[in-house]
């Protein structure tokens, strides 16, 4: 069955770039980003890997680790890095999992066997420090993905746990937010003393916290 949000995020050992990982143990305390991509040597791959180098600092920032994966073995992963770092400025700063024997894409459903029985598709788990699953997307092999829209997302999840606030459509970091409607309005003046606006009674805005 596929894997949804809230569930654990399945432990496993593998193989990568920068040696042997255990997953769970990997992450550590924080929170962590698995991502798988269609094949080594690819174009749209090429540049989502680049990004994903690019923006490492912006992952760190929020206590997020970040791990690629894809079907080829680690000495193809490692003969494209060149090629990454050539062509896009950034060379790999995180680990890429080489899921030759697909373990790891079995375990997370990566392998749709409707668009290509063999290769992977552009998912993404974002994955919190409890190890739970907390957002999934899935791209087809043709599309590149937004990074920094993964990380406007993690940013909106971050928020809901420290806050309990949720983000509006759009929302972009600095911008108002939601106070969620499980939180009552009694609940609500203790965390937000200098109050909000009641646009109506399940729609109260806020600036958002720092
Ligand atoms: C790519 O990364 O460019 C790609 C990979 C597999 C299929 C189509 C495109």
């Amino acid at each position: 069955m596929a894997l949804r949000l809230g569930d654990i995020a399945p432990d496993f050992k593998a193989e990568t770039t920068e040696g042997p990982v255990a997953f769970h143990e990997w992450i550590g305390d924080g929170w962590a980003v698995l991502f798988s991509h269609p094949k080594d040597f690819t174009p749209v791959c090429t540049t989502e890997l680049g990004e994903v180098a690019r923006l490492k600092p912006e992952f760190d920032k929020r206590g997020v680790k970040v791990i690629g994966l894809s079907v080829d073995p680690a000495d193809s992963h490692k003969a494209w890095a060149s090629d990454i770092k050539e062509t896009q400025g950034h060379a790999l700063n995180f680990p890429l999992i080489a899921d030759a024997d697909r373990k790891v894409s079995g375990l997370y459903d990566m392998i749709h066997p409707n668009a290509n029985d063999t290769l992977t598709v552009r998912s993404v788990f974002v994955i919190d420090a409890n190890k739970k699953i907390r957002l999934v997307i899935t791209y087809p092999a043709s599309t590149g993905r937004n990074f920094e829209e993964i990380l406007r997302s993690i940013d909106s999840l971050q928020l809901t746990d420290k806050h309990k606030v949720a983000t509006p459509v759009n929302w972009k970091h600095g911008e108002d937010v939601i106070i969620v409607p499980a939180l009552s309005d009694e609940d609500a003046k203790k965390r937000f003393p200098d109050g909000w606006k009641t646009v109506k009674p399940y729609l109260r805005i806020v600036p958002q916290p720092k």
